[in-house]
């Protein structure tokens, strides 16, 4: 084991696990989308960029890929339940099969937003599929595809970040306390 950044306090999840989770989950989205000519995979920026370019690199069905990108806690990690669309996506989704693609749920805000804000623009179905979910009380979201449960802790790597750093590390770590509290 390479020496930890003095950051982290530990590793939660290895590179290995999230790339076996990752393929677990690409083939029950083929299995559940198989009778569909054609997906969207919206991923949401930009926390999940890494694991939606994974996901869709491991999907078999025919899909195309979009972003939106969310206002998240700016540096604290702390968070006062309003959500704010920065990026929206290039193309409408109305008729289309949307998978809603996140990094992590974790109070639910997001992804209720994200959920009524594309339900709204009248989708031929929409599912959600979140890699990690923090094991706390959160809003009651519909999840179609959950990765890993995880402790209510603050993680970075695979995409999440602290403060814009930790986003590339390849396994996904605990951060120390004192670092974000
Ligand atoms: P929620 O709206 O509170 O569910 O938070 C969801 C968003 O907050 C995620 O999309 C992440 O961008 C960010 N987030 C929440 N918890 C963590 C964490 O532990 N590490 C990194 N980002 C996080
Ligand atoms: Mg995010």
């Amino acid at each position: 084991m390479t020496d930890l950044h003095p950051d982290i306090k530990r590793i939660l999840i290895t590179e290995d696990q999230i790339q076996t989770r990752v393929a677990e989950i690409a083939a029950e989205i083929d299995q559940d989308y198989k009778q569909i000519d054609m997906v969207v995979l919206i991923g949401i920026l930009k926390g999940a960029f890494i694991f939606t370019a994974d996901l869709s690199r491991k999907i078999v069905t025919p899909h195309s890929v979009d972003f939106m990108s969310i206002s998240s806690y700016g540096d604290q990690a702390e968070f006062d339940g309003a959500v704010r669309l920065i990026m929206d996506l290039r193309k409408p989704i109305t008729g289309q099969h949307v998978i809603v693609v996140e990094d992590i749920l974790d109070t639910g805000h997001t992804m209720s937003y994200l959920y009524q804000t594309l339900q709204g623009r009248n989708p031929a179905s929409l599912k959600t599929c979140t890699l990690f979910k923090k094991k706390r009380d959160s809003l009651d979201v519909p999840l179609d595809y959950v990765g890993f449960e995880i402790p209510d802790v603050w993680v970075v790597g695979y995409g999440l970040d602290y403060a814009d750093t930790h986003r590339t590390l390849p396994y996904i770590a605990e951060l120390k306390k004192d670092v974000y509290s």
